[in-house]
């Protein structure tokens, strides 16, 4: 199939509608381009998994602060083309700023999901998944997919779009996908780009910190502080980093957690900035089937 590529809203529709009266089903990859490796799994999946693959391309300004990279977010059209032609992408979605927002009368409409919004990311970014949150709700109401594919690498934003999408009864399915890594670890982001070679290599800290994590968890930690401390002392090892958050949250709700324990799925998050970059991670702890410190139970 070859790629199509479109920047209106009503062009859009139009190749939607066409593909939904063959009987075809809809995935949708929301992106904000300069498309990598983690990207073009998400487009794969989808393949594999949907008939006709809509990627967007779009560096939605709302869910960037005023202090933050929006203008110098890197943009790299033709590369993105052929990321998605490759990974199986029917229709490239690149509208203008201007198509999204047109010029509006008074205060807009948006979308908040309040609560985990307001942690973590949100702490730091004030209004991030707001922006998010609207421009996502936006886009599903112009491609109506069946099913809409997100990274675990953002987590944080996979978990407001899965509850936004339930409490405002979206007919769309979100579907997770794994982050993907570079062989050292690194986990593949847009923003790696900022990064020179001495930075790069300081940027591994992240993940080696969430291995450290999960190795504790492993080896029977279970104090969720204790954890904690060892994402703080890892990043704090690597001098070219600067932490933002550790934390060890209850996977579902991202509510921090005291103690590790069976049947709760816990997840370490991490930010940092390295040089010029603001980096985020994850990983999910491993289970744990019986409260170590307490032994097994009879
Ligand atoms: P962007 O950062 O371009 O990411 C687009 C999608 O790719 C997200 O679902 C993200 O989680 C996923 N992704 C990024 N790096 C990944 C990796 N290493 N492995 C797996 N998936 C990865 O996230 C956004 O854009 C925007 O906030 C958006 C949802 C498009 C709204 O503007």
């Amino acid at each position: 199939m070859s790629i199509r590529v479109v920047e209106t809203i009503a062009d859009l529709r139009a190749a939607v509608a066409g593909a939904r009266r063959e009987g075809a089903t809809i995935g949708f990859v929301p992106t904000m381009g300069a498309l990598h490796a983690g990207h073009a799994r998400l487009v794969e999946v989808a393949r594999e998994e949907t008939d006709f693959v809509v990627v967007s391309i779009f560096v939605n300004p709302t869910q960037f602060g005023p202090k933050e990279d929006f203008s110098r977010y890197p943009r790299t059209l033709e590369s993105d083309l052929a990321i998605c032609g490759d990974a199986g992408a029917a229709l490239v979605f690149t509208p203008s700023v201007e198509a999204i927002y047109p010029p509006s009368p008074g205060p807009r409409t948006y979308v908040e999901v309040p609560g985990l919004s307001d942690i973590l990311e949100g702490a730091s970014r004030p209004g991030h998944f707001r922006g998010v949150a609207t421009v996502v709700m936006k886009l599903f109401q112009m491609v109506q997919p069946d099913v809409a594919f997100f990274g675990r690498k953002d987590f944080q934003q996979l978990r407001v779009i899965e509850k936004m999408t339930s409490d405002l009864d979206l007919p769309v399915r979100i579907r997770p996908v794994a982050t993907v890594r570079e062989s050292d670890g690194l986990a593949m982001s847009s923003r790696n780009r900022y990064l020179d070679d001495a930075q790069r290599k300081a940027a591994t800290v992240l993940s080696r910190a969430l291995r450290a994590a999960e190795n504790a968890v492993t080896a029977g930690e279970r104090d969720a502080d204790r954890v904690r401390q060892i994402l703080v002392e890892t990043i704090e090892s690597e001098s070219s980093a600067l932490l933002d958050y550790a934390e060890v949250a209850d996977a579902a709700t991202l509510e921090a957690l005291a103690r590790i324990s069976p049947g709760q799925p816990a997840v370490a998050l991490l930010a940092a900035r390295v040089g010029p970059a603001r980096l985020i991670d994850n990983a999910i702890l491993p289970e744990v089937v019986e409260d170590a410190d307490q032994g097994p139970q009879e």
